[in-house]
């Protein structure tokens, strides 16, 4: 997947991009991503990239010529079949869904608000999507875009090996994860649930489906309304709900 991406802070995405899975996914070709300065599409001696808003207020909005050129020069004939994201707190919010469906893409642009927005004719020639990554308000498009690059990145096959698929996240079933626990298999007194040392992969399973379901229905009780749940596990989770615990999650 190439991933093209318009800042005005082009440094900022040294890190996140030079580490781990990400350099890594670079590194073995699975993923490219192209940083592009928007100040080097930009007119004039001072190559201004923003300005303050018609009709008053404060603050500075981000000018479209800079961003319509680079992302026409970049884009060429890819414009209008890829999407072109604008990361901004007005988008839709990003979710695993989101990246899945995004992880289907050759190509992605995006392009980093900063200030008080992008001049909104922007919207109207380029960008095809938005997308916000939380309900807070950041000082730029930048994080949120390697936020989404990070995420659909790990979703690309391949890229965390085969024995180390996405299946099981948090999300990716509609569920939160299980607990996870490696060596020791105690450590101040606390110990490792007995099930996942008894080798007894049946057991192990159906401990972790439990587990799972419990979890979100401590947590996220929000996200079981879609959760792909049997009648079964619909039954236990009333159980919960009429204020019984259950066996297995205690037991062990
Ligand atoms: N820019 C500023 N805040 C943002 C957010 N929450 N999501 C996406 N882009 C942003």
């Amino acid at each position: 997947m190439r991933i093209d991406v318009f800042t005005l802070f082009p440094a900022m995405f040294r890190g996140p991009l030079d580490e781990s899975i990400l350099k890594r996914a670079q590194e073995q070709g699975y993923l490219q991503v192209e940083i592009h300065n928007i100040r080097d599409y930009a007119e004039g001696k001072h190559r201004i990239t923003d300005e303050p808003p018609y009709g008053g207020g404060g603050g500075m909005i981000m000018k479209v010529e800079p961003i319509v050129r680079a992302v026409e020069s970049v884009l060429g004939d890819d414009l209008g079949q890829i999407p072109v994201i604008l990361l901004t707190p007005q988008g839709r919010l990003f979710n695993q869904e989101v990246a899945r469906r995004l992880a289907g893409y050759e190509r992605l642009a995006l392009i980093c608000g900063r200030y008080e927005g992008v001049d909104e004719r922007v919207r109207q020639l380029v960008v095809t999507d938005e997308i916000s990554i939380g309900d807070y308000v950041l000082t730029g498009g930048e994080l949120p875009a390697m936020v989404v690059i990070d995420a659909v990145t790990r979703l690309i096959p391949g890229v965390l090996g085969a024995r180390w698929a996405p299946d099981d996240d948090s999300h990716a079933t509609g569920l939160l994860e299980y607990p996870h626990y490696t060596r020791p298999s105690e450590f101040r007194g606390l110990r490792v649930p007995d099930v996942l040392l008894s080798g007894d992969h049946g057991r192990i399973a159906r401990w972790r489906r439990e587990q799972a379901i419990r979890r979100t229905w401590e947590r996220r009780p929000d996200l079981l309304a879609s959760a792909p749940l049997t009648d079964e596990e619909r039954a236990m989770i009333a159980r919960w709900d009429a204020g019984e615990t259950s066996s297995e999650t205690d037991g062990e």
